[in-house]
């Protein structure tokens, strides 16, 4: 047993945290008291005083590939991806340069508190499994998918929908639900560069073997349109992957901005999560998602960074952009990270917050030189929405186990 001293928040309640002062940890790394007093428990006590210990951050969109492909700027998305992403995605079939990518890119997120992502990996197979691998090792909660193309993207890229099916069996067989903290998400990339037939195929292996599925969806208008340009029978983006059957509530979808109100209506009645991604939407002048609309449809919203489009690893650098695109609260804003990411992926019951019980992902923060640790919590947590980044982040503890100090 393990019992730190800061000043502990959780954001289950939107409008209004929860606060104490102690929080034991169990030799398991579940959280077993949280109170104003010292617990009576034994266990050495970890003194973090002056600091705040937060949930832990949960990025559920991003992509691994291009952690070295941000800031490239362009005009549009399609053109970004043809210039710049696709050809630096080729560069994953050697699995040394994988290995590399892989191990800086979840220390990295490890490093800026984020203990849970959903990671969208490159088009190969061994890539994936090396992504799996290093996630393994460096201790944080990840989902992972191998990214599925068959149509509009460079030969290397490219699949079928038969060695999609294979590929997808073989590493989610090994990886999907390891160590409970591990888990396969089947990833067509967009309808723009996937036949009706491989998309199917996606969402069938991930029925059959209870996986998650992440794609891109209404993004930007000129995709929108060439998606129903290759759709012509479809009667909306959502549509088509509708009747692909990739929705549902193991699903998400990234972006989401460009929606008409069936849209919206189909993505709430088959539970799809939506991840928002502010920081890319700004980079990449897509627009800007009417958080309200999203919600008063009954949508579950989560955040996501969306590197490389997206240039920031830090969690809090994509609060304040998510902040500029919708005013809210910080509490809100917290509460979105955090409980939001946990409901996003059918998490809510071990992570997302901190409650006795759940699994102890926490980050550390140093609020200093932004706000005083003791200040009024509104105006503490606006700072690190508006102002915070990785400089902030102490330490990062996932299950209990500290996996990195700032
Ligand atoms: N749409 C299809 N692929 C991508 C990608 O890699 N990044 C973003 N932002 N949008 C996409
Ligand atoms: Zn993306």
């Amino acid at each position: 047993m393990r019992v730190y001293k800061a000043r502990i928040l959780s954001f289950e309640d939107p409008s209004s945290p929860k606060e104490y002062r102690y929080m034991a940890v169990d030799d398991d790394g579940r959280i077993a008291a949280l109170s104003n007093e010292r617990p009576p428990v034994g266990g050495e006590l970890v003194d973090y005083s002056g600091h705040l210990i937060l949930p832990g951050f949960i990025d559920t969109h991003i992509h691994l590939p291009q952690l070295h492909e941000r800031a490239m700027i362009s005009d549009s998305l399609l053109e970004w991806l043809e210039k710049y992403i696709f050809p630096a995605e080729e560069k994953f079939a050697d699995p040394e340069f994988a290995r590399e990518v892989s191990r800086e890119f979840f220390s990295g997120l490890l490093r800026n508190g984020t203990t849970t992502a959903v990671v969208f990996s490159s088009s190969h197979r061994e890539a994936t499994e090396i992504a799996f691998e290093e996630a393994m090792k460096s201790g944080i909660r990840a989902v992972i998918g191998q990214v599925l193309m068959d149509m509009n993207g460079p030969e290397g890229l490219l699949t079928t929908p038969e060695r999609a099916v294979e590929d997808i069996k073989a590493v989610a067989l090994r990886w999907h639900g390891f160590d409970g903290r591990l888990f396969y998400a089947v990833t067509p990339r967009f309808a723009v560069s996937c036949t009706m037939e491989l998309m199917r195929a996606a969402a069938e292996v991930a029925k059959e073997m209870g996986l998650y599925i992440q794609t891109h969806l209404s993004e930007q208008i000129g995709e929108i349109e060439e998606v129903m340009r290759l759709f012509p029978e479809a009667e909306s983006y959502t549509n088509v992957y509708l009747k692909a059957g990739l929705l549902g509530e193991s699903t998400i979808v990234a972006h989401a901005i460009h929606l008409s109100d069936r849209e919206r209506k189909i993505l709430a009645e088959t539970g799809t999560r939506v991840a928002h991604c502010p920081s890319s939407n700004f980079f990449l002048h897509s627009g800007v998602m009417d958080l309200k609309a999203q919600e008063s449809a009954g949508l579950t919203v989560s955040l996501g960074s969306d590197v490389g489009a997206g240039p920031f690893l830090s969690m809090l650098e994509v609060l304040r952009d998510a902040y500029y695109a919708n005013v809210m609260n910080p509490f809100k804003a917290f509460h979105l990270l955090t409980m939001g990411g946990a409901r996003a992926l059918g998490m809510e019951d071990w992570i997302g917050s901190l409650e006795v019980g759940k699994e102890a992902d926490f980050v550390v923060i140093d609020p200093e030189p932004l706000a005083g640790p003791e200040d009024e919590l509104e105006v503490l947590l606006s700072r690190l929405m508006i102002l915070g980044d990785e400089r902030n982040v102490s330490a990062t503890y996932v299950r209990g186990r500290k996996l990195c100090e700032g």
